[in-house]
């Protein structure tokens, strides 16, 4: 199927820019072959904006900048592909891009037919200077249809930031990920603002569609188009900003440099434990089961393969208890069963708790915890 569990890759926007070129797109394929991103799931490398000239060609097509892509775009994505990677591009469904280039409104079709030539598997599709006569679902709506009649398989991706419900009709008309919220810049409030907006439009999230929450901030540590030095984020901040995409479901699409990231942003972004969950067969949305005194919630997901994975958050600036009461994820003292629970994170294993869970969390920080259904007293 495709995009059966939510897409992952790198897209060049949050660290570059416009500051884009082949020769970063190769290198950074490079990077996710040798570093072992590949072999984790990250398979799209995708081309935000910036890449075209300011005017069409004589022919009417999109032309990318000479400067930026020497041997053209097919090139590019030849190389990317022999990496055993998909190559992503960007265009927008207005008049021009949000960086004021020629974008695909009224164009969809021929669009669509340049990428597919071009060997593009992914189409990131922004919503800058779209007419305000014009309908967003219905152009959204066509440029799915030009990519279906394009003669390759283009992974469809929306982002019109969470305007007029995506979550409602993005499904139904084709799209693979659909951007649920305005962009993400590399501070704590921006990506805990972005989560806690879509706790109520993660019900949707199934093989085939998902809500895209934006790319990751992982390792910018304030640098980069969207850094911020001022508000630098601390590893912990990256850790629960990462295992909030990942239980929540959404594509996981790097926003560092790939090249250039090691130590602790690269091994959360490789760590299995927390893909494994974000790229869980059955893609279900985790149940927020206790937020006591608001700032600190708690949620159960349920696995595919039986088990549930606890999600516990402490928004809260100082070291709070988060409490789950297991009545509230369908498990009652009266059942006889309790919760076997192991620390994803650490690999200590809790035990057998019945009733309710209450971990203490440092600041900004979260657990989350496997556990599987036991019957209490434990034998
Ligand atoms: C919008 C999108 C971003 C990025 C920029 C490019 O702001 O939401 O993700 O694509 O445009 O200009």
């Amino acid at each position: 199927m495709f995009a059966g569990t939510p897409p992952m890759g790198f897209n060049t926007w949050n660290t570059f820019g416009g500051d884009i070129s082949a020769k970063l797109l190769c290198e950074t394929a490079d990077a996710m072959v040798e570093k072992g991103y590949k072999d984790a799931g990250y398979e799209y490398v995708v081309l935000d904006d910036g890449w075209m000239l300011p005017q069409r060609g004589a022919d009417g097509r999109l032309v990318p900048n000479p400067e930026k892509f020497p041997d053209g775009m097919k090139a590019v994505a030849d190389y990317i592909h022999s990496k055993g990677l998909k190559f992503g591009i960007y265009s927008c469904a207005g008049v021009r891009t949000c960086m004021g280039l020629p974008s695909s409104f009224g164009h969809e079709f021929e669009d669509a037919r340049t990428f597919a030539e071009w060997g593009v598997d992914f189409l990131k599709y922004d919503f800058c200077n779209f007419p305000e006569t014009a309908d967003c679902k219905q152009a959204y709506h066509t440029m799915s249809m030009a990519l279906k009649a394009s003669g390759r398989r283009i992974l469809f991706s929306a982002c019109q930031w969470g305007k007029y419900e995506p979550w409602n009709w993005m499904r139904s008309i084709g799209v693979h990920m659909y951007r649920s919220t305005y962009d993400i810049i590399d501070t704590y409030q921006s990506f805990k603002g972005i989560a806690e907006s879509q706790v109520p439009n993660l019900q949707t999230n199934a093989p085939g569609c998902f809500n895209d929450m934006d790319m990751l901030i992982v390792g910018m540590y304030g640098n980069g188009n969207v850094g911020d030095a001022e508000n630098k984020l601390s590893d912990e901040e990256y850790r629960t900003h990462f295992a909030l995409w990942c239980y929540f479901g959404t594509p996981l699409m790097i926003g560092g440099d790939v090249r250039k990231m090691d130590g602790f942003a690269k091994d959360l972004l490789l760590n299995k434990d927390l893909i494994a969950i974000d790229q869980d067969e059955e893609c279900r949305d985790p149940y927020l089961v206790g937020n006591a005194g608001g700032n600190r919630p708690v949620f159960i997901r349920h696995m595919a393969d039986g088990s549930f994975v606890i999600g516990m958050f402490n928004f809260r600036d100082y070291r709070s208890g988060t409490l789950f009461i297991f009545n509230d994820a369908g498990l009652p003292t009266s059942s006889g069963y309790g919760l076997d629970i192991t620390d994803i994170f650490t690999g200590e294993h809790i035990g057998v708790k019945q009733d309710y869970f209450m971990p203490s969390l440092e600041p900004h920080t979260c657990k989350l915890y496997r556990a599987t259904l036991a019957p209490y007293p434990a034998k």
